[in-house]
């Protein structure tokens, strides 16, 4: 069979989300009336990382169904989330509207290989993107464009994101499955399920995906201007990725205690040196 086009995948991916953002909505992992009730804010090591964000222009990318962008607005900025699903754009907008926090947080649904047009060249103090957002985009270096041209002068870009080598695994967390660095050819797969509970199966079951190294991103955010901060592998994750992590409580998991660890998600911090103009690339 011959492969699909580059259009043709990424249509694909956006209606699996569009499928996954109703149900995300219900399921208890993302806890839509918890997270309103409890007013609940950036994750502690977030906070540590950006430090006080009042009165900042932060931007979300890949922002899914709004809550870590939200989370932002809840403790000052003021945010904007990007994201290329229509569905994911319209719970964002509602849930901001049900929080209260509408005045502070706007909400774009753009692919982001196109960020910079959609936001009107604008920049930003702080670009941010969490969990499970590179393994979408077929090109590390095109998506790192975006991302420089968005950081305004003295700003800083956030990551924090599944580790490229834990994708390489297979579903049991066993074997490699994948290649560990981009590939032109994307990760097919087809499978009715998400990572939160469900109430149904997906039915836009047809997904692609790729893979990027660490050094491959790395050295795209410095080719488009941002200077590395610091960077982390961490040996835990959010959801249950692999059948033997185990919870650590607070929503982690993590390799139980005598066997070997590797890594499973990574952050890293970037800045932009004030004197330094926007990558004039795009
Ligand atoms: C795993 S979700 C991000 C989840 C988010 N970190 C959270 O915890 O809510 C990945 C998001 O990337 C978005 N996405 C995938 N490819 C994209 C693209 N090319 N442009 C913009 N958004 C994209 C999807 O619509 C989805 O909302």
């Amino acid at each position: 069979m011959s492969r699909a086009t580059l259009n043709e995948e990424l249509a694909a991916n956006r209606a699996n989300w569009d499928e996954r953002a109703g149900l995300h909505l219900k399921s208890r992992f993302y806890d839509v009336e918890g997270w309103l009730q409890e007013r609940r804010e950036p994750q502690e090591r977030e906070l540590d990382a950006l430090g006080d964000v009042a009165g900042l222009r932060l931007l979300h990318l890949q922002c899914h169904i709004g809550l870590d962008t939200l989370a932002w607005a809840r403790v000052g900025a003021q945010v904007t989330g990007l994201d290329f699903s229509p569905a994911a754009i319209a719970a964002a907008r509602e849930i901001a509207d049900r929080a209260g926090l509408a005045d502070r947080a706007e909400f774009i649904c753009a692919d982001v290989y196109e960020a910079v047009e959609a936001l009107g060249h604008g920049t930003f103090d702080v670009v941010y993107v969490s969990l499970g957002a590179l393994c979408w985009l077929p090109s590390v270096d095109r998506w790192a464009e975006q991302v420089g041209s968005l950081v305004a002068p003295g700003g800083r870009f956030y990551l924090h994101d599944c580790h490229p080598l834990a994708w390489s695994l297979d579903e049991e967390g066993r074997a490699l499955e994948q290649t560990y660095f981009e590939q032109p050819e994307p990760y097919a797969q087809d499978s009715g399920l998400t990572y939160t509970d469900a109430s149904r199966p997906l039915t836009n079951q047809r997904t692609y995906e790729w893979n990027h190294g660490i050094g491959e991103t790395v050295t795209a955010l410095i080719r488009h201007g941002l200077r590395l901060e610091w960077l982390a592998e961490h040996d835990w994750t959010v959801w249950p990725q692999f059948p033997w992590l185990v919870p650590n409580g607070d929503g982690i998991w993590a390799a139980p205690a005598g066997r070997p660890r590797v890594p499973l998600t990574l952050s890293l911090l970037a800045s932009r040196p004030s004197d330094t103009p926007p990558d004039p690339g795009t």
